[in-house]
């Protein structure tokens, strides 16, 4: 019999009972970083949150009074696995207005569109498969996938990097995800030849492609562009015989605390994710959905409208004081909707490092960029979320954050010196 070393039993009792695939789910390394931003003095561009100010709160009020009112019994009843049916139409109609041809059946309600990225995965994904994502990627998908153990491969601007052995040319790609439109965490938008790029090869390789659109609601600038879903329905004639599965989400646009999303896809994969939502929780709340069905009927386009306006300021004020102020080594690009603009710093500055400075010592806050990468690689990139920072305050941010940077980047080049003095020694 083996004896467990005594101070691991002490330290981790629990540890040795997990299963093997629960290994890879672990904290985030900067999650004890982020316990100190409950300080006011703390300026944050780090949590993906949109503004508490813009949620239609009146409107909420009334419809959970009005939902008690009217139909008590049904809204503190369970419901359908699905969904409540109304909402499922409004959401149909929704995708319609997205030029997505799909019906009532096509929707499945989820909590969140991080619910519907965990169930695709459960139904898709075996240990080792390989799976085609963006680098970086939305932290919270890869912290999904990451407790599948796949093989990751990495697309950019539609293309997916070559297979690393022969051997694995007989594993097709299981699934695609990509999240299109003004993306967490670059900001950035695939063209309409990138989308194209994507079917193209979830085609080739007869491999669901996942679009996440969680914040495809919130463009500032330019035209809507096709969603993957609605180019592809075009190319293989109906939402039935397409291979995009539509993760959508009132999370960015109403509120994220009512934990409603969706996924839009062949009728034959809802009846099969139903079964999935079925044993994991039932139905996602009857009264949030009936609720946010009322209000999404008589708020959603006036309240998207004005996180617009809001957000499209917040962002515009940002991206000027990064001009006015950022050091030229490091870059940026303007996004034209979402929530986040992404830095790239000089080589051998570490973000994560720079990070536990930046709060201990300027007050500032960011998310550094290598979690959202899934090969590891990214660590002098950072993000920064404009959704919830008044423009006074992320004016100061950014003259913190500049502090910092230059300092850093004059401490490494003092550092390189020193290496390159040492190594002509
Ligand atoms: C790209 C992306 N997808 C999905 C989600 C999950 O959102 P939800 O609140 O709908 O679960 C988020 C949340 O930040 C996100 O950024």
């Amino acid at each position: 019999m083996q004896i467990q070393p005594l101070i691991d039993l002490e330290r981790r009792p629990w540890e040795r009972r997990f299963a093997n695939r629960a290994k890879n789910i672990n904290a985030s390394e900067i999650r004890d970083l982020f316990a100190l931003l409950d300080n006011p003095e703390i300026i944050s561009f780090a949590g993906g949150f949109p503004d508490a100010n813009l949620f239609a709160l009146p409107q909420f009020r009334d419809g959970y009074r009005k939902s008690l009112e009217d139909s008590p019994t049904t809204a503190l009843q369970y419901c359908a696995s699905e969904g409540y049916l109304p909402l499922r139409r409004w959401i149909a109609d929704f995708m319609r207005r997205q030029n997505v041809v799909c019906s009532w059946e096509n929707i499945l309600i989820t909590s969140g569109a991080q619910q519907a990225i965990e169930f695709l995965s459960r139904l898709f994904l075996e240990k080792g498969d390989p799976l085609a994502v963006a680098k970086p990627s939305y932290l919270g998908a890869l912290q999904i996938f990451n407790a599948y153990e796949p093989d990751y491969r990495f697309f950019d601007g539609g293309g997916v990097s070559m297979p690393r052995s022969d051997t694995d040319k007989t594993r097709p790609l299981k699934f695609i995800y990509a999240n299109p439109d003004f993306s967490n965490p670059t900001g950035e938008t695939m063209d309409v030849m990138a989308r194209k790029r994507l079917i193209a090869l979830a085609r080739a390789n007869d491999a669901p492609l996942i679009e996440d659109g969680a914040y495809t609601s919130l463009r500032y600038e330019g035209d809507p562009l096709p969603t993957i879903m609605q180019l592809d329905i075009a190319e293989s004639g109906s939402i039935e015989t397409s291979l995009v599965v539509y993760c959508g989400s009132f999370s960015k646009t109403m509120t994220p605390g009512m934990r409603i999303g969706w996924i839009c896809a062949a009728s034959q994969l809802i009846n099969k994710l139903t079964l999935l939502k079925q044993s994991s929780d039932l139905n996602s709340s009857t009264i949030n959905q009936m609720v946010m069905h009322r209000v999404a009927d008589e708020a959603f386009e006036a309240s998207v409208n004005t996180s617009r306006e809001v957000y499209r300021q917040r962002r515009d004020n940002l991206i000027e004081a990064l001009e006015d102020h950022m050091p030229g080594n490091v870059t940026w690009r303007k996004p034209e909707g979402g929530m986040f603009v992404w830095l790239t710093l000089p080589e051998g500055i570490d973000t994560k490092a720079l990070l536990a400075k930046a709060i201990t010592q300027e007050r500032v806050a960011f998310v550094p960029g290598r979690p959202f990468h899934a090969d590891g690689t990214g660590g002098n990139t950072l993000r920064l979320c404009f959704s919830s920072c008044a423009p006074e305050l992320a004016r100061e941010g950014v003259r913190r954050l500049v502090r910092l940077i230059i300092a850093e980047t004059a401490g490494s080049a003092a550092i390189s010196q020193t290496s390159a003095a040492s190594a002509s020694l």
